[in-house]
């Protein structure tokens, strides 16, 4: 799990005047918005006596520790503390770290990492929400225990649709099936740093007689694939000239062996509302196929080193995607699961924000990186 990157929160619509607590590569946050409706995250960890904050009320655009009462604004400032009297000073220690915290594409994202505004990547846009005439969303999120980059992985693999979606492929009877060579493509949204796609030509006659309303010119399909950052990806399926499927998804890592996907499917066909519910059906049943494949996988873990999995040509977007994540952890990203693992219950870390680069002497240590 890597820190600086977006990661996302919960859905705008889920984040009312309530603050919810929000688990994000193995730690807990507090998300709240102030009384113009601004979004911000904290870590939930009061550094007072360690009340969570989640817990808490929200008091004057402020987040109140239900322990003790002390109350951070949302840069992380401590505001108030009861026990030192009415007009007490309070010290600049009394802090907690907020995160840059971002609304889009009708989700709130959190920029969970201390690099500053202009060295950190970009959250995928996903633009055809502007183009209502055109084309139709559906937000669904889910849960399982998967690893976060096992799953982007699975995303990125042509070679698995054909047995894993019989609504995809052949389920493996077509004797001349195999993975076509792939086009790749530069990041779609932002600096190549950050990422890149890739196009694949593949045949799917099945979907013909599973969705009839889909107009189909031919049984040859194209379908893209890219990732932005460590947890960001989108799919694109062309059927044919005016129909197609674009989804965004935004992957929250909670823990190393449990993720929770935000998936935009954007539709450009069959846009009367009445069938946002067979097709959130549909998404949610090819999720389940993945899923099934997915939580068994062994290790859990991409293994360290490619050697201990017999890779072929097919598997060659994993590696890029392998090797980007192999940057970040040289850039000093990587949370170090074990350490922290080995000091459950006895010590709390803080994701770094922003404010640490300002400031020293947070009561909280930084997470242990690699
Ligand atoms: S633990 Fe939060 S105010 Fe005491
Ligand atoms: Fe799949």
């Amino acid at each position: 799990m890597y820190i600086n990157f977006w990661y996302p929160v919960a859905l705008s619509e889920e984040l009312k005047d309530e603050p919810i607590r929000a688990r994000i590569l193995g730690q807990n946050f507090v998300a709240f918005r102030d009384s113009k409706g601004q979004p911000h995250t904290l870590s939930d960890t009061c550094p007072h006596r360690g009340g969570s904050l989640s817990a808490g009320i929200i008091r004057d655009d402020c987040i109140q520790c239900p322990y003790h009462g002390w109350r951070y604004d949302g840069a992380g400032y401590c505001r108030r503390i009861p026990s030192l009297g009415k007009d007490a000073k309070i010290p600049k220690r009394a802090r907690v770290d907020a995160y840059p915290t971002q609304e889009q594409n009708g989700i709130v994202f959190t920029f969970l990492g201390d690099l500053e505004e202009e060295h950190r990547p970009p959250i995928m846009p996903v633009a055809e929400l502007e183009d209502g005439k055109n084309w139709r969303a559906n937000w669904l999120t889910y849960e399982a225990d998967i690893n976060f980059e096992r799953s982007i992985e699975n995303g990125l693999d042509a070679g698995h649709n054909e047995f894993v979606h019989p609504t995809h492929g052949h389920e493996g009877t077509d004797e001349d099936y195999k993975v076509n060579a792939l086009d790749y493509v530069d990041n779609m949204f932002g600096d190549k740093k950050w990422g890149f796609g890739f196009w694949h030509a593949f045949k799917s006659p099945s979907s013909k007689k599973d969705s009839p309303q889909i107009k189909e010119a031919s049984d040859e399909r194209m379908a893209g694939s890219g990732i932005v950052g460590p947890n960001q990806m989108w799919t694109y399926i062309v059927f044919g000239e005016d129909s197609e499927f674009r989804q965004y998804m935004f992957e929250c890592p909670m823990e190393q062996n449990h993720v929770k996907i935000f998936l935009i499917n954007m539709r450009k066909m069959m846009l009367d509302e009445n069938m946002d519910q067979a097709i959130a059906d549909r998404c949610m049943a090819i999720a389940r196929q993945d899923i099934v494949i997915l939580e068994k996988l062994n290790p859990v873990l991409t293994p360290d080193t490619n050697s201990k999995e017999f890779l072929v040509p097919a598997d060659e977007p994993c590696i890029k995607y392998r090797k980007l994540l192999d940057g970040w952890k040289k850039k000093g990203w990587k949370i170090d699961s074990r350490k922290v693992d080995a000091n459950i219950g006895k010590k709390a870390y803080a994701i770094p924000s922003p404010g640490r680069n300002k400031q020293k002497g947070w009561v909280l240590d930084k997470i242990p990186l690699s």
